[in-house]
């Protein structure tokens, strides 16, 4: 089976390789731009076949999607870091929701008819109010962030274009997936990358912090794009999931988790930088819906992951 995996150098995207690489007869391609850094790939970049397409050119992307011709396309490539969003709005919309407008357009215009996963998110809810937790699919979206409401708009058109032509299109909202590799913004890999330069003597011993009251539901990405696959195998076409764990940290809770990891002893200061004009307050999802679909659970308690995210840095 083709697959096609768009964001293949990032996070999700590489993690969902090393995934796919488990699976007999996956044939793997993946999108990428040609100034992508490769650090994640360079363990599989014999294995799978490698395309250059900029998501934001309506030609590149037909082509590269014609070359391929794909049976599923995972589309993971996105703006995906929420206070970016703020600083170049236009550019966030633009490569979220433009970008995979292209994809839709070129599967329509080539008369193929692969199934795509969205990347959807937990963002989407924004803000959401104690008596409507864990949150279903069925809550009311107060996108609170550019990225957001970009989050909105994709997860809008993936229905418009199921209902509209028949794509195979399914939706899924991940909420916070964290594990090695993480981009060095987030704040789990944000805060581990601080834990182990200050092991190694590399920064005073102070950890910069933003929000630590905002509440996450933290899954393992391991456990995210096993989901991703079985999204597309065993989940409806034209629906949409919620992937979390059901459980929710405070970020203070989080850090102190990460803290006890380590034997520095560090001062917590608050970085006003790091604050947000509106930061959702807390994401708590129920995975129900996916579970009954698919059969999935997920098997990495947090614990491992944000080890497994220390010792990555601390690798490096
Ligand atoms: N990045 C960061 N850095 N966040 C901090 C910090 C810090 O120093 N201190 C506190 N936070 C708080 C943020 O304000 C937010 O409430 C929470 O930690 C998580 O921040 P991020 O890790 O940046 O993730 P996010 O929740 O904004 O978005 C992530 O999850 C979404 C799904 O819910 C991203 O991966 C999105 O792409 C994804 O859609």
């Amino acid at each position: 089976m083709k697959v096609l995996v768009t964001g293949i150098t990032g996070f999700a995207g590489s993690h969902l390789v090393d995934y796919l690489l488990t699976i007999p007869g996956v044939e793997i391609s993946g999108i990428m731009r040609w100034r992508s850094r490769t650090e994640n790939i360079e363990h599989f970049q014999d294995k799978v076949r490698l395309v250059e397409c900029d998501l934001r050119d309506a030609s590149s992307v037909r082509d590269a999607i014609d070359q391929i011709r794909p049976e599923r396309i995972f589309h993971l490539a996105a703006q995906s870091f929420v206070p970016t969003s703020w600083t170049a709005p236009t550019e966030s919309l633009i490569t979220n929701i433009i970008g995979q407008l292209n994809i839709f357009e070129a599967v329509k215009k080539l008369g193929i008819k692969p199934r795509i996963q969205l990347a959807c998110s937990s963002e989407q809810y924004g803000m959401v109010y104690e008596n409507e937790l864990p949150i279903r699919e069925t809550n009311p979206l107060r996108p609170l962030s550019p990225y957001a409401v970009s989050k909105v708009g994709q997860d809008a058109l993936g229905y418009q274009y199921w209902m509209s032509f028949q794509i195979p299109i399914v939706r899924t909202r991940g909420f916070n997936h964290e594990g090695p590799r993480r981009g060095p913004v987030f704040v789990c890999s944000d805060f581990a990358r601080q834990v182990a330069d200050i092991e190694k003597g590399r920064k005073p011993p102070v950890i910069r912090v933003g929000n630590l009251d905002a509440r996450r539901d933290f899954t393992d990405v391991r456990d995210i794009v096993r989901a991703y696959w079985l999204s597309l195998e065993k989940g409806e076409m034209g629906e949409v999931y919620n992937l979390c764990s059901g459980k929710d940290w405070t970020i203070r809770a989080m850090l102190d988790l990460l803290l006890s990891m380590s034997s520095v002893k560090v001062k917590i200061e608050q970085d006003p930088a790091r604050m947000r004009p509106s930061d959702v307050p807390v994401l708590l999802g129920d995975a129900s819906k996916f579970k009954k679909a698919t059969g999935w659970e997920p098997e990495i308690p947090f614990e491992q992951t944000l080890r497994d995210l220390l010792e990555y840095w601390r690798a490096r």
